[in-house]
This record gives structure tokens, C-alpha cells and sequence, in this order.
């Protein structure tokens, strides 16, 4: 069989008659993960997100001392702690948006912090040239934002091996190694999903990074439209309401794939902060952490990645399955399937996602 997973045959009642049998095996009681027979032939969307391995060598093999005071792993932060301080974060980028909220950012003075995901909602690897992604990432750091990681293609954690969780940070280091030369201490787990019971806060600690959660939730993603998101800032307003700027301090949370993020509420947030007196920064300044221990260098070993990036045999790769034939982003988000060899097998796993936030 063909090694491009893209050329699997698709039909609607093929789609959904894997719809309905994902359906059962998430009503059972199979949580997370399912191993399910290949009866069905799907078509891999090429406009989602493949598990490629970014070129050049793994970052697994790099030491990983855990700096600082801010904690690493377990339950996790969602709070800052420097009074007056405000850390507006941005989850999903870069995506067509971003270079406009830095332009928003930069009028402002403000400081921001981007958790990015590596190869989401079909937007191609962030390190692959053939994208414009790397420049916008590289504009984000020159312009004194701080870069966090979001995993490389955005599942949910706890419902990963440990192993295919590791895979899914050391693939996002070793993208943004070959865009910036070093990677993030600081990620956040899609969809909020970290559990103790998956090994997933473990598995954070060991690689050295803070989970980074957030105690002020715009919920931009369900209203982005010029009618809806006024919801999305009075969610910020009513979440800085109670405290005052000589003591409290917060960790909100966007996703700059939004339109109404970008050009609406970013800088209804920055205008309403700063009237009442407090400073916008990123998460690793809130926490005090010296920006010293925000990142990991990485030599970068090899060029970065082209539209040549080629899987590799042999490797395992995910594909996320969407139901909404050739758009991009996927919209219709079914699962993640994880195919060896890129040949559909029976051992081949689905993760029973949910769309949430109109991720692919
Ligand atoms: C920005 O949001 C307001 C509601 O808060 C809305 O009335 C306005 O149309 C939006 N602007 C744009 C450009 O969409
Ligand atoms: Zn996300």
C-alpha cells in the first residue's frame, strides 16, 4: 500500500459509519483511548495535522534541571504571583491572525505569552519554510513575548501512551529548535487535559516543564463573531473585577485563531488592564521567573524542515479524521488515529477527541 496516508479513499457513509462506531465505543466504557478493527476505509484528510517528526536530531537526549521556584509538573499553576501583573495568554498559534495582534501588542507596549501548537488545524509544521509560521514565531520572541509550547498537534494528553505524550513535546521542542534554537519550560495541555491518573503530570515533570493552566477564561472561542464577543469581554472583565492592581495579579486565557480575538478583544483586555493600573506581561514575569529559566537551547543540527519533510518508515504517525471532506481548518473533528507504517491495521488507536473550540 501507498505510504502517503492522504490517498486512502473516502466516502461520506464509510465516515460515518466510523462516526457511529467511535459513538458506541465512547459510550462504553473505553475512556480515552480504543483499539478498533480496520473495517472502514477513511480518508485521511490531508488539510489536518500528520504526525510528522520534525528533522534533526531528538531533543529527548537533552538535560532537563528543574530551575527556578515555579513548580514543575503536577496540578499545575494557575496563578500568577507578582501583584499587579496580568499575563494574557494566546493558545493555538501561530495562525493568520498573529502577526496582527503583535502589531497590537507592540502599540500597546503590552508583553504576551504564546503557547503554540507545532501542526494544528492544517496549517502545516510551524518549522516547515514552505510556512510562514517560523517568521511570525521568531517576530513574537524579538518582540519580548514569551514562547510556550501547546504540543506538537493538539490531543488530549491524558489519552496518550507515555510514550506518544513525550513524542508529542519532543516533536514541538524540536520544531521550535529549528526555528529559534532553543525550547519552552513552560506548556499547556490542550483542551486543559493533564491528569494525574494518565502519568501526564509526571510525564511533565520529567521533561522539565511547568503546566501552565489559567484562573481568568475569555471563552474567545465560542464567541467569535462582532454579535458575541462582547460575552468574551465581559468573561475578562467580570474575571479581573474583584481584585485591585496593588495586590492581585492574573493568568488569562485566548487563542489568537480567532478573528474577533485579534482585532476585537485584545485590545478591549490591554485598554481595560491598564485603566485600572496593572502592568501587562508574560506568564514566566506574573510568576517571577527570571527569563533565564523559561527556555532550553537546542543546537540546531540540521536545516529547517521544507516541504520535503517526509515521514519517516517506520515511524508512527497521527492523523486526525475529519468529517468535513477537504476544508482547512478541519471543522468536523472525528479522532486521531495512530497508524504504524502509515498502514491501516487493526492495532491501529483512535483517540475518541471531541471537537472543542473548533480545533481540527
Ligand atoms: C467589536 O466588538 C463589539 C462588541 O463588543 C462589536 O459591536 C463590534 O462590531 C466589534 N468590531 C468588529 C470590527 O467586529
Ligand atoms: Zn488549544
Amino acid at each position: 500500500m501507498s505510504s502517503n496516508p492522504a490517498t486512502y479513499t473516502p466516502t461520506r457513509s464509510a465516515l460515518r459509519l466510523l462516526h457511529a462506531s467511535l459513538a458506541i465505543l465512547r459510550a462504553s466504557a473505553v475512556q480515552g483511548l480504543a483499539v478498533v478493527p480496520w473495517g472502514i476505509v477513511v480518508r485521511l484528510q490531508d488539510a489536518c495535522d500528520d504526525n510528522t517528526v520534525p528533522p534533526g536530531t531528538s531533543t529527548s537526549t537533552i538535560a532537563r534541571p528543574l530551575l527556578g521556584s515555579v513548580p514543575y509538573g503536577g496540578p499545575g499553576i494557575y496563578d500568577c504571583t507578582v501583584p499587579g501583573t496580568i499575563a494574557i495568554t494566546y493558545d493555538d498559534g501561530p495562525y493568520i491572525y498573529t502577526d496582527h495582534v503583535l502589531d497590537v501588542l507592540k502599540s500597546y507596549n503590552a508583553k504576551a505569552t504564546f503557547f503554540i501548537t507545532g501542526n494544528n488545524n492544517g496549517k502545516g509544521e510551524i518549522d516547515n519554510t514552505a510556512n510562514p509560521w517560523a517568521t511570525t514565531i521568531k517576530r513574537a520572541y524579538a518582540d519580548g513575548h514569551q514562547i510556550a509550547s501547546h504540543t506538537w498537534t493538539h490531543p488530549f494528553l491524558s489519552s496518550l501512551t507515555s510514550a506518544q505524550r513525550k513524542q508529542q513535546m519532543y516533536s514541538n521542542e524540536m520544531a521550535l529548535r529549528n526555528i529559534l534554537g532553543f525550547f519552552p519550560t513552560y506548556m499547556r495541555p490542550p483542551y486543559s487535559d493533564c491528569t494525574p491518573a494518565s502519568g501526564c503530570e509526571a510525564d511533565m515533570k520529567a521533561l522539565g516543564y511547568h503546566i501552565t493552566y489559567f484562573d481568568v477564561d475569555t471563552v474567545d472561542y465560542n464567541n467569535d463573531s462582532p454579535t458575541l464577543i462582547q460575552n468574551a469581554k465581559n468573561n475578562f472583565a467580570k474575571g479581573i473585577a474583584a481584585g485591585s492592581s496593588s495586590t492581585a495579579d492574573y493568568l488569562v486565557i485566548g487563542h489568537d485563531i480567532h478573528y474577533q480575538t485579534v482585532y476585537n478583544l485584545t485590545a478591549y483586555m490591554l485598554d481595560t488592564l491598564l485603566a485600572k493600573g496593572y502592568k501587562p506581561v508574560t506568564v514566566g514575569e506574573c510568576l517571577g521567573d527570571p527569563q533565564a529559566n523559561w527556555y532550553r537551547s537546542a543546537p540546531v543540527d540540521l536545516q529547517p524542515a521544507t516541504a520535503a519533510q517526509a515521514a519517516k518508515p517506520g515511524s508512527a504517525h497521527a492523523h486526525n479524521l475529519c468529517l468535513d471532506g477537504q476544508s482547512n481548518p478541519c471543522s468536523i473533528f472525528l479522532a486521531s488515529l495512530y497508524v504504524q507504517d502509515d498502514e491501516p491495521s487493526s492495532n491501529d488507536i483512535y483517540e475518541l477527541g471531541e471537537a472543542v473550540d473548533n480545533h481540527c
